[in-house]
């Protein structure tokens, strides 16, 4: 029945599209990266015959009645599909789910258009992955894009075809709690990374049915809230958006992802969801980005009391004419739009534009060829969750730890240790491992460290557990246990860190302490003389100073996923060499923030003399430096060498080191490259990022890593605002992490 149905739609539809073609041909309508000529002219034939009711609905984006990402509901959703009034819906999954509701739309409505369903697959769907952030620390451009290729195949046969994701926000103030769900601090690493990811959810296929439409968010400055409170003003020059903010956006538009989220924060006065400039003038004219952009949930609503509009009407015009063309939630496209349009507060060729950018994207999809072609039951079983899912889960969590400290090769552990103390909250913690943002994911599902030590160690090992406090009270009745246990080991593993919910959206602290009385915690088993591991989860940089001077050995976990308990395993007793490194700097204290690689030297650069640009109190460097992380083994770098030491305007430079590794096991080591224009018209960082690679050396093995740069590489803004590079010297570096390089020198002509 269901496939008469749409047999005989499409024929109605083929029948129209050959009427339109004909007249169309005449239009010359160009193709996109996402359809060809022939699909614009189909997309022309629709509007044509649609009202401006089924247009605006088209323009509808609401939430099921599932999930909650926010802070309303809409009561009534299936009726307004019913009534043609909704273009997708977002947090709701499954394929029986997705098939009922998908009939409504097809069946009930007059066009028959099919929906899109979205939902925030950001770090896997049901097999989790780690956070974003930590993701970012493997440095590993194949893994992050195999985590998204792996979300979008079990998250598309559940249903879904949309993500908003990846979120490419820089984030260079830890006290904001979506530093957890981005790639860093740094425009260069972001960039690489929104690629891997558009590429691992689109698959350069968005008519395969395993792939899903990526949504880069939030644009943009979100990250540059004042303060590093959620939602809160950005104020920021045009040089900063461009040099720091917009490169993984565009990054992402480049590798052709095709929607783009408009962010809740204003930048310089103007809301990012009614701002013409970033989303018409650059996105739309300058990027030529021929996908659509959807707000944030109600973000439209929320210009109200931004007080940039009076009313949620002005809000729906302002959105409009700055080039919004999807309402997340906000029903103001759906309440209002018509009256604007009939009042001429906008233009209806800006609704023609957003309801052609939509409608592209469903056909880019297939969901005219076939609405249900997500929904199949057999799909769902098998890839969900697979086998190889979650040995995938594993390998990536392993390649995201950072080994902060070391001292004396305490790991790895080994495997025959006697008697192993595994104490704090987090050690058997199921709940915090899968981090903010989880999808479907179910925490029961994890494996928690205590769980991953137990199948790792040798079955004679001793394991005592203690959880010794809670995450986020003051309660310290259960230290006593807690260092009875450490005192009978021969080494004690203390897990310690933040609970999911304290990163994330809303998640912001004014604190980056280990809260509660964790530290306090760690600070008694050190007292009991024995070897300490401190094992962080966290989403975002903790100041972690008195642990750096006092323990041992520290390994940065962030919230691993899935599997996490078994790749924590894998490294503490050596199975895998650790090679995370941090995408982000980690403060001393968070008096730093914001505190990040890049920045620039300043006319008082410091120095031992008084009137320096310094605090009174601690060093301007961070505690863990961006790039920082160690291994089992040791990488030795050769001096730098370069193909010249000038490099002309329209030529390029090949800049070789020699690494080798000197230590006693196969590691990987990831090469920075990075750069510094030493005298230009406009001050330039003292240092950024240009180049890495990932490489795996055997004990004694040594290999050259060549990097190429051309001229396009050393541009930057002039006072104009146009991307220029300027001769001069510049400085090479190129080393371990972005402190500890070697350095050599060129000349630009
Ligand atoms: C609000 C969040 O800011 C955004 O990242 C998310 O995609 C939407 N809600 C939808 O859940």
């Amino acid at each position: 029945m269901k496939t008469k149905k749409i047999h005989f739609y499409s024929i109605i539809l083929s029948g129209i599209f050959v009427f339109i073609f004909i007249a169309g041909c005449k239009n010359n309508k160009r193709e996109t990266i996402f359809s060809d000529k022939m699909t614009e002219l189909k997309i022309d034939s629709i509007l044509s015959l649609m009202t401006l009711e089924e247009k605006i609905g088209q323009m509808t984006l609401f939430t099921s009645d599932w999930d909650v990402t926010g802070p309303t509901m809409q009561s009534g959703y299936k009726e307004n599909i019913r009534r043609g009034r909704v273009g997708a819906i977002f947090n709701a999954y499954g394929v029986r789910y997705v098939r009922d509701m998908q009939r409504l739309a097809v069946d009930s409505t007059r066009l028959h258009i099919p929906l899109m369903f979205g939902y925030d697959v950001i770090h896997g769907y049901k097999s989790i992955f780690p956070i974003p952030l930590g993701e970012a620390a493997s440095w590993d451009m194949e893994a992050i894009e195999k985590s998204a290729r792996i979300a979008a195949i079990e998250a598309s046969a559940e249903g879904l075809n949309w993500t908003f994701a990846p979120m490419v926000d820089i984030a260079r103030d830890p006290r904001w709690g979506r530093i957890s769900e981005g790639a860093g601090e740094d425009p260069y690493l972001g960039s690489m990374i929104a690629k891997a990811r558009v590429k691992g959810f689109q698959n350069n296929d968005l008519a395969a049915n395993n792939t899903l439409l990526a949504c880069a968010k939030h644009y943009v400055a979100y990250g540059a809230a004042i303060a590093g409170r959620d939602y809160n003003t950005v104020d920021i020059s045009d040089r900063t958006l461009r040099e720091t903010y917009l490169p993984p956006f565009h990054a992402a538009v480049e590798a052709g992802v095709g929607t783009i989220m408009s962010a809740f924060n204003e930048i310089n006065g103007i809301p990012a969801t009614g701002n013409r400039y970033t989303l018409r003038v650059i996105l739309k004219d300058e990027w030529k980005f021929q996908g659509f952009v959807v707000t944030d949930y109600t973000s439209i609503n929320e210009m109200v009391p931004h007080g940039i509009v009076a009313n949620e009407k002005e809000a729906g015009e302002l959105a409009l004419n700055a080039g919004v063309d999807m309402d997340m939630q906000g029903a103001v496209y759906n309440n209002y739009l018509s009256g604007s349009i009939k009042e001429g507060k906008v233009d209806i060729k800006f609704v023609d534009d957003a309801v052609r950018r939509i409608l592209r994207m469903k056909y880019a999809l297939g969901l005219f060829d076939d609405p249900y072609r997500y929904c199949d039951e057999q799909r769902e079983k098998e890839l969900v969750m697979s086998k190889d899912n979650l040995e995938f889960a594993r390998k990536i969590a392993k390649k995201s730890i950072v080994l902060l400290k070391n001292k004396g090769h305490l790991l790895p552990l080994r495997k025959e240790t006697g008697v192993i103390a595994v104490i704090g909250p987090l050690a058997d913690n199921k709940k915090e491992l899968i981090g903010s943002w989880s999808a479907a994911g179910d925490y029961n599902k994890c494996i928690t460290l205590l769980k991953g030590i137990e199948r790792k160690v040798a079955p004679e090992t001793k394991i005592i557990y203690s959880k010794g406090c809670n995450i986020d009270d003051d309660s310290t009745t259960r230290f006593d246990e807690a260092i009875a246990a450490a005192r009978q080991a021969d080494v004690v593993i203390v897990a310690v860190g933040e609970g999911a919910w304290m990163s994330g959206e809303a998640a912001s602290r004014s604190s980056l302490r280990i809260p509660g009385v964790q530290e306090d915690l760690v600070k008694r088993i050190y007292e009991t003389g024995k070897p300490v591991v401190v094992v962080l989860m966290n989403g975002r940089p903790l100041t972690i100073a008195w642990m750096d001077s006092y323990i041992p050995a520290i390994l940065e976990t962030w919230f691993l996923g899935t599997m996490a308990g078994d790749a924590i395993a894998d490294v503490l007793f050596g199975d895998y060499n650790p090679s995370g490194k941090l995408p982000v700097s980690f403060p001393r204290s968070i008096g730093q923030v914001p505190l990040y690689y890049n920045f620039k030297n300043t006319g008082r650069p410091i120095s031992e003399s008084k009137w320096t640009s310094k605090y009174l109190d601690m060093p301007n460097t961070p505690l863990y430096p961006f790039g920082y992380g160690l291994s089992y083994t040791d990488f030795k770098y050769s001096e730098i060498t370069l193909s010249d030491s000038v490099m002309n305007m329209n030529g390029t430079l090949k800049i070789s080191v020699t690494v080798a590794n000197t230590g006693q096991k196969e590691g990987e080591e990831t090469v920075q490259l990075y750069i510094r224009d030493m005298v230009a018209s406009i001050t330039r960082p003292v240092k950024e990022l240009k180049g890495f690679r990932k490489i795996s050396l055997k004990p004694g093995e040594s290999r050259q890593v060549d990097f190429e740069i051309l001229a396009k590489d050393l541009m930057f803004y002039d006072s104009e605002m146009k991307l220029i590079a300027e001769s001069g010297e510049f400085k090479v570096f190129v080393g371990t992490d972005s402190e500890n390089t070697k350095k050599a020198g060129f000349v630009l002509k």
